[in-house]
């Protein structure tokens, strides 16, 4: 097998992604022969890889929409905005995306803080948002406005990953090591330790580190020394690399295991050899049979030249699921987008069927994969 994503990271690929959402002439709600939706992603900085793929799934779905006719007798021409993977970034991409722009709706994010932060300015505005694949439990319950299209961080953590630690690693005790910066790294860590405690399991030591730190030794030394069966890490990629190095580099031979934000070929390229044989969860697999996720890995190969991840796959399906919600409401109005959102009912997306439910969130799937040269490797899939 091969590395899902290959040659995204180029700086290069940044601007030739651009090029399908120039602003048009004319400034702010000039176009009105097109369907303004605004998306924001770390199309640059530490998550980089994140934001690319959730854009290139995106953008395939609206150039495929657009093919077919467009929607409701207009093209949707997508403005995309780069918060540059930073705190604070979005909110301001998105009050442009909505004021200067005048976007109908919203597409983003991928992580949970970052989705929590436009969420608010959505809401307020009354533009709905939907977010890709954003799994922690408060991103949607900031208001009537704000849907997702993934699974929540409830099910991967207290279910999936717990479940796993106990069955399929056999574990007794685990480690826990989160990222006390990002909402879902706290999260995903909460609901964990909630579902492997009260199935027996027992938390060894928990230590913290801060998005962006490169040195973990201080806490893998107090976590060798409570010699876990496992080491779970609810971290991204950047971080979850340099500590499986490090971990291996001070002896400690535990699996580390995660959530979905280790899905990045460059965890790979941070982690190598040191990740072989670790574990993580995620929204989707290239492998996947059915017949609407084989067409997108077809087309996603054809256009990119890679395998499409999670990412790729929840974006499709974010863009799909707002352009049927449009279609069925006859309007762009946000009331009434949000309405037909809302009432979205057993839709065949690329990474599964979504029902949004009372919540205005998406019950699916997870699948569980394995670290090997270097590739992801799919090992399970469990549903919720
Ligand atoms: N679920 C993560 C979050 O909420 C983001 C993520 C989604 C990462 C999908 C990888 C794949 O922050």
């Amino acid at each position: 097998m091969t590395i899902w994503r290959g040659q995204f990271l180029a700086a290069a690929a940044v601007s030739l992604l651009l090029t399908g959402c120039d602003k048009p002439a004319g400034g702010p709600r000039a176009g009105g022969d097109t369907i303004k939706v605004g998306e924001f992603a770390s199309l640059t900085g530490s998550e980089a890889s994140f934001g690319q793929s959730s854009h290139q799934g995106t953008l395939l779905a609206v150039e495929e929409l657009n093919a077919a006719g467009g929607l409701l007798g207009k093209k949707i021409q997508l403005l995309t905005e780069d918060n540059q993977s930073q705190a604070g970034q979005s909110a301001t991409v998105v009050r442009k995306l909505i004021s200067s722009d005048g976007v109908v709706a919203m597409l983003g994010e991928v992580a949970s803080s970052r989705s929590l932060e436009a969420g608010p300015i959505c809401q307020q505005n009354k533009i709905p948002m939907i977010s890709p694949s954003s799994t922690n439990p408060k991103v949607t319950q900031v208001g009537d406005y704000i849907f997702r299209v993934c699974f929540l961080d409830s099910f991967q953590g207290g279910k999936v990953l717990a479940g796993f630690a106990n069955h399929t690693l056999k574990a007794k005790s685990v480690a826990v090591l989160k990222d006390v910066k990002s909402d879902y790294s706290v999260g995903l860590a909460k609901f964990f330790t909630d579902g492997f405690t009260a199935s027996g399991g027992k938390i060894a030591v928990e230590q913290n580190y801060s998005g962006g730190d490169k040195d973990f030794n201080a806490q893998l030394t107090s976590i060798k020394a409570a010699n876990p069966d496992a080491i779970f890490v609810p971290g991204y990629y950047t971080e979850v690399g340099l500590i499986a190095l490090q971990a291996k580099q001070l002896g400690i031979a535990a699996p580390l295991f995660g959530g979905d934000g280790w899905e990045s070929d460059v965890l790979s390229s941070i982690g190598g050899a040191a990740l072989e044989g670790d574990y993580f969860s995620t929204h989707f697999s290239p492998d996947d049979v059915s017949p609407a996720a084989q067409a997108f890995v077809k087309h996603f190969k054809e256009k990119y030249h890679a395998a499409p991840d999670s990412m790729a796959a929840l974006g499709y399906d974010s863009a799909l699921i707002l352009a049927d919600a449009m279609k069925r409401a006859g309007t762009t109005d946000g009331a009434k987008v949000r309405d037909a959102i809302a009432a979205t009912k057993d839709f065949h997306g690329v990474s599964g069927i979504i029902t949004i439910d009372a919540n205005r969130d998406a019950s699916k799937s997870a699948v569980v994969v394995t670290i090997k040269n270097g590739a992801f490797k799919y090992v399970e899939t469990i549903a919720p």
